[in-house]
This record gives structure tokens, C-alpha cells and sequence, in this order.
């Protein structure tokens, strides 16, 4: 009997510890990770606007500029955010955007029909925005209203922001106090045209986006880059009909949704979760890279020079929302699950970079898998924000391909690949490795041979905390944060790391 348990030990030793090992070509890269695969969403949803960007510039002791609170500029400033999606979502197929410009007294309330229900003001509109974003050194994509909207209400919004000229638009927006373009360049034409964007069927929707996209005009300093409403999740005959029916000069990006959400009707709580219900998010997150490779095999067959991208401008987790607030509002907590998850899937982004250019994660604060949460003039950040800012360093960077077996990540009878990594190297050329240990319950040993040039010392932080669960409160906002890490080591050219259970690594190497 002895023997037995002796052995069973000895072999759950090894099998926490065997030594994972891939080879990393630092020479070898050929694809740019666009920067724009950072980006995020802000949409006219329960606290993202309202309380999250924007407190009013009146009654508010929050420090604001022009109404927009300076604590989240700075959060988002830090983050490097490339791109902000806005106004939807849902609501973009709601918004009649000339509602949201002059003076503020007299704009017109419209009903949030899509999320509670409540009276939107507009007094956060066009210029509210795109100031904004200048002022987060972020780049505008704007959602146009393609459901219930019209062709010549989505062409002068394009004439408002980006003509110079002298035009009906471009004097109004003078009128209204900007002199200069702001020369957008990111526009979705509809959201999930599919379902909340108007129910169509795609072959109907891809005339409409030939009639819409006819009439939005390149000006000299912003040449468009129109971005179809796409796919949600698996449904690839809308892709197909996409590629095949829309003229490609046309065509700049097509959109993919997909949310990690363990069952729509059963989604669960955001903190206080079971090992079976990480396994299920996992699960969900994970096909992320299985959707992206047959999405972008249609696309390959239609555009094989690879020139239309794949815009992932919704994803993350959708759990239920906290208790005692506004179901209508979408906010949830943030745990080390979401942490793991957007490490995962940039890495997953990052291996399919030749075609998925561009995404945006949903959303930026207070709604759904948030990198900042508020609470009147309180403001966290979340471990999402914390992954975000550690990748950043793969913005724009070259990637190098880098598979590690790590081994399989095993709950009851189904299992995961317990390692997602990915690697690049930047203009500087720094190599960076990003290692995410999907497993809760075992440590990993990584042993990494770098080929392709000499490198001599490695640095890096670490995001984890003792329970999957683990998040930031009002109360304790630095529970979980990254901190410098410790365990790798690099010698004769082998980067060798060991990876504790249900943590993100980032890694430099000079
Ligand atoms: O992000 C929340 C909603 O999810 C968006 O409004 C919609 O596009 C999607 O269904």
C-alpha cells in the first residue's frame, strides 16, 4: 500500500513539473502585431458613459476635464489605448448622432431601449468623444447607425468630423466650436446586423453596406477603413456572404463577435465561481482561436493577399451581473478568471496577426470584463487592466511564433492545453514572451531555447494571487496587481521558467 502512495506522489510531482520545451526563432518573425488589436469599447450602456467616462462639468467634486474624469484618461493614457469603439453596440443602431452636437440645453433625450431603459440625454456626443480620445491618445472608431438610421445621416457624420472644406457639416462643426477636422478614420457600418442591428440576413445586409458605404467619403487627411458588421461567433456563411458579395475596394475589415459566456441562460456569477465554471469560461475563450482560423480560412479564399481584416471589435467574459444592480446595466466583477482569459486570447490574437488586425475589448469601464471600475469619485483598476498594460509591449511589435506543449489542463474527464504563450520582438529589438498558466491547481517548468541571437539577461512581472476568484474592491484596490517576477532565469541562450498555477507572466529579454 506504501508503495502505491509513494508512487501516486511521485507521479503527480512530475506530472506538475515536467518540463515544458519549445524553441523560439527570434530571427524568424514576419507578421506585425497591429497595435490596434488593443483597443477598447465604450458604449452608451449602463456606467461606461454615464459616470464612467463622463461626470458632467457641473455638481461634481470628480476632477474632470470638459466633464470627462481625468483619473480614467490617466488610467487609459497608461494603458496605451490604440483605439475606442463608440456609441454601440446596440445602442449605435439607436443613435441619431445630430442629437448629440450643440449646445447641451437643447439637445434631445432619446430612450436607451436596449440597456434599462433609461432617458440618455446626449449631452455625451460627437465632440465629447473625439476630444476624448485626443485626449487618451487613442484613435476614434465610430459605430454608424445602419438599423434605424439613414444613408445621408451616416454621410454627413463622416462630412461633420473629417471635411475642411466649407460644407453644410463642416460649418455647423464650426459653429459648434472645432475648427479642424478631427479626421476619423475607423467606422463600422451597423452593429450585429444580424440581431439588435436589424435582424437581417446577410445577403440583405451586404447590399445595404454596398448603399451605406457608397457615400462615405475619403477626405485628404483620412482615408476610411469601413468595417463590416460581422459574424457572431460560428456563423460562417455570414463571413462567406461578406467576402463574396461586398466589393473589396469596399471592404476594409469585417467584424467577429464572441464572448466568452458559460451559457446564456445560465451565465453565472463574475467572482464567486466554481473550478467547473473557469473550466467552462476557459472552454469558451479558447475557441477563439479555432473561430479566427476558419473565419480567416473564408477570408483566405476570397482575399488570399490577405488585404480585408479580421475586426474582433467584441469580446471577453459575460457573467451575470452584481447583485442589487440594474440587470440592464451589465456590471460585473473582474477576478484573476478574466485576467487568465485576456491573456489567452491576446495571445491567440497576436498568433493570427496577419489577419486579425484590429479588436476591441467589451467593454472599457464599468460594463462587462471592464479595465476600470467606478464608483462615484472612486476608481480601480482591474487584473484585465493589469494584463492589458503588461502586453502592451507587443504593440506593433514583430511576432515570432512560439508553441509550448505545456501539457493539458484536466477537469473531470475533458482537459485544456494548460500553456498559451506568444512572443515578439519590438524595434528595439527586446524579445518579449508572454506565458499564461491556464491550470489552477499545478505548477509549470518552461524551458525555452532561443535561437536567432544572444540574449543575456530576462526581467519580467508577474499577475496572480492565491485564488482564481481574487479581485480589486473600493476597499482593497491593490489585491491583485502585477509585480516584478522572480522565477525566470536565462543561461547558454535557455530561458528557463517555472509558472505558478493560474498566473500571466511577462518577459523580457535583452
Ligand atoms: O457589449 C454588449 C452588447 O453585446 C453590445 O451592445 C452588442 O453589440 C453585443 O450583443
Amino acid at each position: 500500500m506504501k508503495t502505491y502512495i509513494s508512487l501516486f506522489l511521485l507521479l503527480i510531482v512530475i506530472g506538475a513539473s515536467a518540463q515544458n520545451t519549445a524553441v523560439l526563432n527570434t530571427d524568424l518573425g514576419s507578421t506585425i502585431i497591429d497595435k490596434h488589436i488593443y483597443g477598447h469599447f465604450s458604449e452608451h450602456l449602463g456606467r461606461c458613459i454615464y459616470g464612467g467616462f463622463y461626470v458632467g462639468e457641473s455638481n461634481t467634486k470628480i476632477p474632470n476635464t470638459q466633464g470627462v474624469r481625468l483619473d480614467v484618461v490617466d488610467a487609459l493614457k497608461k494603458l496605451k489605448v490604440p483605439n475606442l469603439r463608440w456609441p454601440g453596440g446596440c445602442f449605435a443602431d439607436t443613435y441619431h448622432w445630430k442629437d448629440g452636437v450643440g449646445p447641451k440645453a437643447k439637445r434631445p433625450t432619446i430612450v436607451n431601449t436596449w440597456w434599462g431603459g433609461v432617458t440618455e440625454d446626449n449631452s455625451f456626443g460627437t465632440h465629447d468623444f473625439l476630444n476624448m480620445c485626443e485626449l487618451i491618445g487613442a484613435e476614434p472608431y465610430l459605430s454608424g447607425n445602419v438599423g434605424s438610421g439613414t444613408v445621408q445621416e451616416l454621410s454627413e457624420w463622416v462630412q461633420y468630423v473629417n471635411f475642411d472644406g466649407v460644407s453644410p457639416m463642416s460649418n455647423w462643426r464650426k459653429e459648434n466650436g472645432r475648427e479642424k477636422p478631427w479626421n476619423v478614420k475607423f467606422w463600422g457600418i451597423g452593429n450585429e446586423a444580424w440581431g439588435c442591428g436589424g435582424n437581417m440576413v446577410a445577403e440583405y445586409y451586404a447590399n445595404i453596406y454596398r448603399q451605406y458605404a457608397t457615400f462615405m467619403s475619403n477626405s485628404e487627411k483620412a482615408k476610411l477603413f469601413r468595417i463590416a458588421s460581422g459574424a457572431s461567433s460560428d456563423d460562417y456563411h455570414w463571413t462567406e456572404v461578406m467576402m463574396r458579395d461586398i466589393p473589396h475596394n469596399m471592404l476594409e475589415g469585417i467584424a467577429l463577435h464572441h464572448y466568452s459566456v458559460i451559457d446564456w441562460g445560465k451565465k453565472g456569477s463574475a467572482a464567486d465561481f466554481s473550478e467547473q465554471q473557469y473550466f467552462q469560461t476557459m472552454q469558451r475563450a479558447l475557441l477563439m482561436d479555432e473561430l479566427i482560423t476558419k473565419h480567416a480560412t473564408i477570408m483566405d479564399k476570397y482575399d488570399p493577399k490577405k488585404k480585408v481584416a479580421l475586426v474582433v471589435d467584441e469580446w471577453g467574459g459575460w457573467y451575470d451581473v452584481e447583485p442589487g444592480t440594474n440587470p440592464g446595466f451589465l456590471f460585473q466583477q473582474n477576478t484573476i478568471r478574466d485576467a487568465i482569459l485576456a491573456g489567452a486570447t491576446l495571445n491567440i490574437f497576436h498568433k493570427h496577426s496577419d489577419r486579425v488586425r484590429m479588436a476591441n475589448l467589451a467593454q472599457t469601464v464599468n460594463v462587462l470584463q471592464a479595465v476600470v471600475l467606478t464608483d462615484e469619485e472612486k476608481m480601480i483598476l482591474t487584473p484585465t487592466y493589469h494584463v492589458m498594460e503588461m502586453y502592451n509591449v507587443h504593440q506593433d511589435a514583430t511576432y515570432l511564433p512560439l508553441s509550448i506543449s505545456g501539457g493539458d489542463y484536466t477537469f473531470g474527464s475533458e482537459k485544456l492545453p494548460a500553456i498559451s504563450a506568444s512572443a515578439s520582438k519590438n524595434k528595439a529589438g527586446l524579445v518579449h514572451v508572454s506565458l499564461v498558466n491556464i491550470d489552477p491547481k499545478n505548477v509549470k517548468e518552461i524551458s525555452i531555447e532561443l535561437r536567432g541571437g544572444k540574449y543575456a539577461s530576462v526581467s519580467g512581472r508577474i499577475l496572480t494571487s492565491a485564488k482564481l476568484q481574487d479581485h480589486n474592491t473600493f476597499e482593497k484596490p491593490d489585491a491583485v496587481k502585477p509585480v516584478a517576477f522572480k522565477q525566470a532565469s536565462l543561461s547558454s541562450n535557455v530561458l528557463k521558467v517555472t509558472l505558478p498555477a493560474h498566473s500571466v507572466v511577462v518577459l523580457e529579454l535583452k
